[in-house]
């Protein structure tokens, strides 16, 4: 197996409303790990992995690399294709368009060729009842009314679906009731057991973590990693907040 890192980025800053709220970010995730970042309100933890992803209302200055090649100033679509994947904190509804016909739609895209529409709902079942989904679904329009549980079981289903290399996943807890969380954590487990794909999971707390267990855990302070280390510094955050971390903060230029 190659040893390069699925993502890797160097000397990342983000700027959004004429104001820098990434301010030098380097980050390396081998395929096979999970790296979660955590991080007070406000910090930037969303801005950087929606730039990341190419959200428009964000400029990035700095270099990305998926599996080595450079995609810095690829458009989200391409990115997207060669499987950056980023399942967002607030996802938007589309009436109109079914969660099966959007879902095929990115997997043919993702593939690079037309899914079969059988094929595609053999496959669609089968991630469904991993998640433990009702099958009537599929048929729903897109995020239309959806419970914040059923949007947040709609970014596994796509992330179990579309198969990325890297899979950004920004707060996919929040609002989870305790079942729906320990089914969540199974998709994202299982999306990543084959230990090829890279995953950051974005997330305020530990209990997440409690289910998918991180390799890293990095501390984001004011745009800035301020300290990584390992699962154990997820539990220390729990247990004492981020205040102890301020002085890395300021020695790191964070505190503006
Ligand atoms: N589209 C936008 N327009 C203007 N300012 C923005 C926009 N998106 C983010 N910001 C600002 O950038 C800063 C960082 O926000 P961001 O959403 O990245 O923080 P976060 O770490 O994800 O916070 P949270 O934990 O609350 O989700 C905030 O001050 C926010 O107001
Ligand atoms: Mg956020």
């Amino acid at each position: 197996m190659s040893q390069q890192p699925v993502f890797s980025c160097s000397d990342v800053h983000v700027y959004v409303a004429d104001r820098e709220v990434v301010k030098g970010v380097d980050l390396t995730v081998p395929a096979g790990e999970i790296h979660a970042i955590m991080g007070p309100n406000g910090s930037g933890k969303s801005s950087l992995v929606s730039a990341i992803a190419g959200h428009p209302a964000f400029t990035l200055t700095g270099q990305l690399f998926l599996d080595g090649e450079e995609i810095s100033e690829l458009e989200p679509d391409e990115k997207a294709r060669r499987g950056l994947f980023l399942a967002f904190q607030y996802p938007v509804a589309i009436p109109g368009v079914t969660v099966g016909s959007f879902l095929r739609a990115a997997v043919s895209a993702r593939r690079g060729q037309d899914v079969p529409v059988r094929e595609f709902r053999r496959e669609l079942q089968a991630a469904m009842e991993a998640l433990e989904m009702d099958r009537s679904f599929a048929g729903r329009y897109l995020n239309d009314g959806f419970s914040g549980g059923e949007k947040k079981r709609l970014e596994i289903l796509q992330l179990l679906l579309l198969q990325p290399r890297f899979a950004m996943l920004d707060e996919t807890d929040s609002g989870l009731d305790i079942d729906a969380l320990r089914i969540v954590a199974g998709g994202i487990n299982q999306a990543a057991r084959g230990g090829e794909m890279g995953t950051l999971i974005v997330t305020h707390y530990q209990r997440l973590l409690n289910y998918v267990e991180p390799h890293v855990v990095h501390v984001f302070i004011n745009g800035r990693i301020v300290r990584s280390g390992g699962p154990e510094l997820a539990l220390e955050l729990e247990a004492r907040g981020y205040d102890w971390l301020q002085p890395e903060a300021a020695a790191a230029g964070g505190v503006s």
